[in-house]
């Protein structure tokens, strides 16, 4: 089989993966059980908030997707996934909780009175009645379940992106809640999933949480939230009681990945697609050590990797640890460019600094900058970048180093 056979079937798609295909995961079955334990215990009524930390491309929306199905299959247990951009409001995220946990009541029951919002508060309690006729729900509760159904609608028009607080939010939610009692289906937990996804989308979702902690405290609510490792520094800072409403058993950190995680990935990408050959063919010996060393151990920079490198070898008839790095050249631009474009000024000066002159203590990046920041700043924002996997900070003798990552040190440099 030549390597051209194995492109058609893209064996190295990069997306995060779907509950059906959780099995490609390697080296997360710890993570895992202890996912599912967690959401067993919260569909007994014992909910506890969770989260799951790693840099970009370690693995984190897939666990999320993990998570959202496996949620599903526990009785009594409610969930509602909440994916947050620049521009997500106050209001929409209500909105969604509603339908969401609605639809959970009865499918479709969140969509069709989710379309009496749009209307305005103009609404009357009879149209809700209406809209509650041909459901499963019996006559005699119609009239009560609109009563309150009503009531929670007008509420959450009155959500409004300045003037909510956590209180509103949080009156809102209850009502919910008593809304599924009502309904005869009182959950024994409710599940928010919330995935902050990219950096740029970091301050809304600093927000949002803000907004919601009252939710985070209390039963049956939990939240289990997917972020870079500096997220528990981050919200610290805003709001102190966070950090405790997450035991660090939890808190679960996504490692990076060692040679034998790496050859197993690869065999399970190619198993699917082939026809003939075993084990990693077409990737010679080699091949996995080389990969681990240019992608430091991340299940995503590994997965283009390897796509690109099939892409080079296409008239081959095997892939060699030589043409991985080709390979790695040809991507390792946009990797670091993707990277860097998700910093903020302030970060993308130090690592600017740091392309030119690294490795450097705090003191000479300190030294370096142009902006009027203190020794403690930089030293905060140092951390930060390398807990979202941007440099590595080594010891030697009395001093700490700090030194770029492969990709973003290439893209930074062609910067300069
Ligand atoms: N442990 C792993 N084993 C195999 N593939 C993985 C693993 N973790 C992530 N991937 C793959 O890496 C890519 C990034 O995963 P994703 O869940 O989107 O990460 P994140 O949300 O942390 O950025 C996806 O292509 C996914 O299939
Ligand atoms: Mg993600």
């Amino acid at each position: 089989m030549a390597v051209s056979d194995y492109l058609e079937a893209d064996p190295f798609n990069d997306m995060p993966l779907d509950a059906e295909d959780i099995d490609l995961l390697v080296n997360r079955a710890e993570v895992k059980a202890r996912l599912s334990a967690l959401l067993d215990s919260a569909g007994k009524g014992y909910p506890q908030n969770i989260s799951i930390l790693g840099e970009d491309g370690i693995g984190k929306t897939s666990l999320i997707n993990f998570a959202e199905a496996k949620a599903r299959l526990v009785p009594d247990l409610f969930t509602s996934r909440l994916d947050v951009t620049e521009r997500t409001e106050n209001r929409t995220v209500v909105r969604a909780l509603l339908s969401d946990l609605l639809n959970q009541i009865e499918l479709g029951l969140g969509n069709r009175l989710l379309g009496l919002l749009s209307l305005g508060p103009e609404v009357t309690q009879r149209e809700f009645l209406k809209r509650l006729q041909g459901t499963q729900v019996t006559t005699t509760r119609q009239l009560e379940l609109s009563d309150s159904l009503f009531q929670l609608f007008h509420l959450s028009h009155s959500v409004s992106e300045t003037r909510s607080s956590p209180e509103d939010l949080f009156q809102l939610l209850e009502m919910l809640k008593e809304t599924l009692t009502l309904m005869r289906r009182k959950p024994k937990a409710i599940l928010i999933l919330f995935d902050e996804g990219q950096y740029v989308a970091q301050s809304q979702s600093l927000h949002l949480l803000q907004q919601m902690r009252l939710l985070f405290q209390r039963r049956p609510y939990m939240l289990l939230v997917a972020g870079s490792a500096d997220l528990f520094a981050r919200y610290a800072a805003v709001e102190p009681s966070f950090n405790n409403l997450f035991p660090e058993q939890n808190r679960l950190r996504l490692t990076a990945l060692e040679d034998d995680h790496i050859r197993e990935l690869l065999t399970k990408r190619l198993a699917p697609v082939r026809k003939k050959g075993k084990g990693i063919e077409p990737f010679q010996q080699g091949c996995v050590e080389r990969l681990t060393a240019l992608s430091e151990g991340n299940p995503r920079y590994v997965i283009r990797i390897a796509s690109a490198s099939l892409h080079l070898g296409r008239d081959r008839q095997a892939i060699t640890p030589v043409m991985l790095e080709e390979a790695w050249r040809q991507i390792v631009q946009e990797i670091g460019r993707d990277r860097f474009d998700k910093l903020s000024d302030d970060e993308r000066e130090m690592i600017l600094i740091l392309a030119r002159y690294q490795p450097l203590n705090i003191s000479q990046i300190h030294v370096n900058l142009k902006s009027a920041v203190d020794l403690s700043t930089v030293s905060r924002r140092i951390a930060a970048l390398a807990d979202k996997g941007y440099l590595t900070i080594e010891t030697q003798g009395k001093q700490k180093l700090s030194r770029l990552r492969r990709a973003i040190y290439q893209y930074a440099k062609s910067l300069l």
